[in-house]
Formats: structure tokens, sequence, C-alpha cells
């Protein structure tokens, strides 16, 4: 069986993920998290959240899933989180047209980045047929789907709204009263772990392409003019990077240190490299093989509509690279846009060093001659011209200018006016009645809209990773062994508790050793079915990483056997050791250390 084909099997039988819902058929995209897989993901989640929230310092909030449509007009998932599909007209079955593209030419490997009439003139021409009943799909149209999900907010279909698409608007739109909370002071992180949504055209491959993900996200928000990473932090940190000139040209991985890789300009925004640099140690703890690891650089064809650069943490499972982080520099578009589209304000306030004297254009427009002039409209001509007078002053000022040198030779005024557009009419009007004029003002500071760097984690599809990469086999008296080798820190359950029989009053004794270790915070397992050496490869299987054997001794001496997975080395331990001995490996220590 192949690596991924291994893992399906096990991850079906022991518990750790499996398709939702089969008494019905099954739903496509859809996964359960079992016994196994629900603690080893949580288990994930929290090394997540040590160290991006509670290390690094920042925030963690908790949102809705469901957001009203405005969100997403805003955001410009509506208009752009779009993916190609193309129908069998036979069939019926739907496909993604870029894949199909990728698949069938050799040197395409980014047809998302073209438009969709080109990727269905690549279908004609390379004769691409439906991988669902081998039709060809030549003459069949390439359209845009809309990947998010639509539902309606309360009954009939006044209030359209959508699943998010990522747990990042759920941040974002709270933006004005995060900055309160942080007391209006940048740079700061709300961080976000929780579920996101996707209508994925074709789910596959397991946890890597499904339709309801979890999402670890943090959004940084950042003076771009003032705040600098903490780039010490992890400036000799090793990166394995795959630049984008490097997939251009014929380069490879190359490594430089964060430092190296800032100073070269290789990573173009510091902020990414800081966070490059923070994540190498949490793909370490939670057990990702860094040999089959590397971060990629977006193509320019690729980068999301908010994205001004981006890498992708990627690992390596059956042969193929998976997507299990974005970092994205998203600069001020999201606060930009939402505030563009809402009634909010969402800059913070940026203190001068010394206070500043400002020239400000105003205006005070003479009601008593719009309103007769323009009616209803009055109000907002009022409001187009503060607009346009902070936007442009020389909007009024040239005009100005010009008729007083027209005026000093003696020609008419016939020319100081301006122009203010006010939906999609134009309003023109003597700058005289606008109440036009420049001040001088002491500032102390200016609105500015902050950047946001996003290191976006996909939970799911670092498990998954996790699970490939720590599938081993050797051989133990003779026979072949499969174990999992996951840091002890991330395994489902931190110690299994087995009787040697079933008898003699050795398992009362291991109930209370279990109960024991239970009530010292350890995820503890009982096993007492079968014979002492199935129970532990059941345990080596789901990555138990120790087996504390009661036998006769026990009974005699309160001593049991610690048995270690990955060497299967044995030591014995006094019972009121345990637990501390327990949390002692479980933080690295080796048995030979206890
Ligand atoms: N927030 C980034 C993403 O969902 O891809």
């Amino acid at each position: 069986m192949t690596e991924l084909a291994d893992l399906s099997e096990l991850a079906r039988r022991r518990g750790f993920f499996f398709a939702s819902n089969e008494a019905y058929g099954g739903t496509a995209g859809f996964y359960t998290f079992g016994p196994e897989g629900a603690a080893l993901k949580r288990n994930v989640e929290e090394a997540w959240r040590d160290h991006f929230i509670r290390e690094l310092g920042h925030m963690e909030l908790e949102a809705p899933t469901v957001m009203p449509e405005p969100v997403f007009e805003a955001s410009g998932h509506l208009d752009t989180f779009d993916d190609m599909i193309l129908e069998c007209g036979d069939c019926g079955a739907t496909h993604r047209a870029d894949h199909l593209v990728e698949d069938a030419v050799a040197d395409i490997e980014d047809a998302e980045a073209l438009p969709p009439e080109r990727v269905a003139d690549l279908v004609a021409e390379h004769d691409v047929a439906c991988p669902s009943c081998g039709a060809p799909l030549a003459d069949r149209p390439v359209d845009e789907f809309n990947l998010m999900f639509g539902t309606n907010i309360g009954p009939g279909s006044a209030s359209p709204g959508y699943l998010r698409p990522e747990t990042a608007q759920g941040i974002f739109v709270e933006f004005p009263r995060l900055k309160e909370y942080a007391r209006n002071q940048l740079p700061f992180g709300v961080a976000q772990i929780g579920r996101a949504y996707r209508n994925e055209i074709s789910p596959r491959r397991a946890l890597v392409r499904v339709r309801e993900l979890t999402q670890a996200e943090l959004e940084h928000f950042v003076d771009p003019e003032r705040d600098d990473p903490p780039l010490e932090r992890v400036a000799d940190v090793e990166l394995p990077l795959y630049s984008a000139a490097a997939q251009q040209g014929d380069g490879g991985l190359e490594t430089y240190t964060v430092r190296k890789a800032v100073d070269e300009g290789v990573v173009g925004s510091e902020w990414v490299a800081y966070y490059l640099g923070e994540s190498m140690s949490f793909y370490e703890r939670i057990g990702v093989d860094t040999d089959r690891f590397r971060y990629r650089q977006h193509l320019p064809g690729e980068l999301s509509h908010y994205a001004a650069d981006c890498w992708d943490a990627e690992t390596e499972v059956g042969g193929d690279w998976v997507e299990v982080t974005g970092f994205a520099y998203r600069s001020d578009y999201d606060l930009r846009k939402h505030a563009e589209y809402s009634e909010e304000e969402f800059t913070v306030f940026r203190q001068y060093d010394e206070p500043k004297t400002v020239e400000r254009a105003t205006v005070d427009p003479d009601m008593s001659y719009l309103g007769p002039t323009f009616g209803e409209a009055a109000g907002d001509v009022a409001d187009a011209l503060e607009a346009l007078a902070r936007r442009d002053r020389s909007a009024f000022e040239s005009e100005a200018q010009r008729v007083s040198e027209e005026t000093s030779g003696d020609t008419p005024r016939d020319g100081d006016a301006v122009t203010v557009e006010v939906d999609d009419e134009s309003y023109t009007l003597p700058v005289e009645k606008t109440g036009f004029a420049v001040e001088e003002r002491t500032e102390s500071g200016e609105h500015i809209t902050p950047h946001v760097v996003e290191p976006s984690f996909g939970v799911d599809r670092l498990v998954y990773s996790v699970l490939v990469h720590r599938m081993e086999t050797d051989e133990v008296d003779g026979e072949e062994r499969s174990f999992l080798a996951l840091p002890a820190g991330m395994a489902p359950t931190s110690v299994a508790v087995v009787p040697l029989m079933t008898k003699d009053g050795l398992d009362d004794r291991a109930h209370e050793v279990a109960e024991e270790l239970r009530a010292a915070g350890l995820e503890v397992a009982y096993d007492d079915t079968g014979n002492i050496g199935r129970r532990y490869r059941r345990q080596d299987e789901v990555g138990t990483p120790y087996c504390v054997t009661v036998d006769y001794d026990t009974l005699e001496e309160d001593t049991v056997t610690v048995r270690e997975r990955d060497s299967t080395d044995q030591e014995r331990i006094a019972v009121d050791e345990l637990p501390s001995a327990v949390r002692r490996l479980a933080a690295g220590a080796t048995l030979s250390e206890l």
C-alpha cells in the first residue's frame, strides 16, 4: 500500500478521521475526527495557542461563522473568491478546469492564474476528457464558481449571509472595538482558531481539500512606518526557501537564515520573514518532518486579491506538496475596504513626536444658495464638496488662481467654478458659494489605517501531515511493527496502563494506578484486552509514548514497568513517582534519565 492508503486505513480503523455521514452515503469534503484524531487536533491547536498567542503576547477572540453579505462585498470574496468550473455535457460531473489543464499539460503548474477563456482553449487543444466518464470536454464553457456557502439570516431572503471562507474577516470587522481594547496602541495581534467553509468543486486527498476546515489565524496590526518585527528573536533560524525566482528559473530549495533572507531581499517583507522564523519551532514541536517541508513564495499570478506578498509553508505528503500555512502581507486592504463599505472608522491615531502646524482645506457651503439651486441633492453636494476639499484642494484653488489672473486683466469673473459628482450626476457651483478656505492648525497626530500581517494555518492539513510524517515501521521480536512516532506532547494519550493479567488483583491495582495518573492531569488509556504484546502494538499504532505495566512485582514492591514506544526500552519505577516521571518524559526527558 502507498503511504496515504496506509494512513487512510489506520485513520479509519483507529479513530483518527473518517468520511462523515457514511450511514447516508457520505458527503464529499466533510470529515469527522474520531476520538484519537480529535485529541491530536486539540493538541496541535493548543501548541499553536501556546506559541502564537501566549508566548508572543497576542489576544484571541471567537467570532460567529455566519456573516452578512456586506462583509463579503467589502472583503472582495463575493467578487473574487472563485474557482474555474467545467461541467461535463454527458455525465454532468463538475470539475476544476484549472486542475484538468494542470494534469493534462506538462509545463502548466498554475492554471488558476490564467483567464477562463485561455483555460477553455487549453482544454480543447489538449483533448481533455471528463475524468468521470471519458467524454470529450472540448466545447464545454469554463465558468467562475464562487466558493462561499450562502444562506439566509432569519426567515425570507432579505438578509443574505455566508459561512465565512476565512476566520480573518471575523477579526477585521471587529477592529473598531479591538483597537479600543488595545488602547489604540499599535502593534497588536488578534488570533482566532475556528471553522471556515469553502464549497470546493472537487474535494480530494482526504483532509487536504475539504469543504469545512479549521483555521488558526493571526492578524497582526502594525504601523507600516513605525513598527518593526523583533527579528532578533529568530534571526538565526534556518528557513528552507523556494523563492518565486527559483520557481521561474531553474533554481531549487535554498536554506537561508531569517537575517540573510531579509538582508538579501529574498523575503521582501520583514514581518513575513519574522513569522516564517517564528513558525519553524512550531512545526517541529507538533511533529512535522522538516526534511519534508519548505517555504514557497507565491508566483505573481497566484497572489490572493488582498495580498501584497505571500509565502506558503508546504509539507510533502504522498509525493505532493501541500500548503499548510499562508503567510501574507495584506497591507491596509481589508481595513480600508471595511471603512469604505461600513459606517465605522478603521483607523488608529498616530501621535507625532512633536505637534505639527499643518494647512487644512475646509468648506462652509452657502446653503441658501445650494438649497434652491440643487434641491434635494443639496446636502449630498455639500458633503461631496467637503470630501473634495480634503482630497484635492487644488480643485478649488487652481480655479480661483486662474480667475484671479483673468480678473487682473479686467476680464469678467466667469470661471471660478468647482464641480462635484453625486450619484453619477455633476453639480457645478461658484467657488465663492462653497466657503472654501485654507486654515493653519496645530495637530498632535493623524489617523492611519494599520497594515496587516497574517500567518494563517490550516489545522486539518497540519494534522494530516503530522500523521503521514510520523508513521513508522520497524521490527520487534522478529515481527514488523507499525507505530506513530508523535512527539509526546501531541500524542492523544500520554500513557496507557496495562495489567499483565486480569486476575490476582492485578487489574484492580492497574485501575488504581490509572486513576492516580488521571488525577494528576494526564490523558490515560486503560487496556486489558488481548495479550500484552497486542496491547503494546495497539498503543504504538495510535502514538501513545509510554505504557505502564502492572505485574506481580507491583503487588509486592509497588513498582511498575514503563515501556517507551519508539525504543521499546523498559524501566521499573515506583508507583508514587509515576505521575511526575510521566510528566518529565512528556517534556522531553528520556527513560534512562528518570
Ligand atoms: N486568511 C487566509 C486564507 O483563508 O487563505
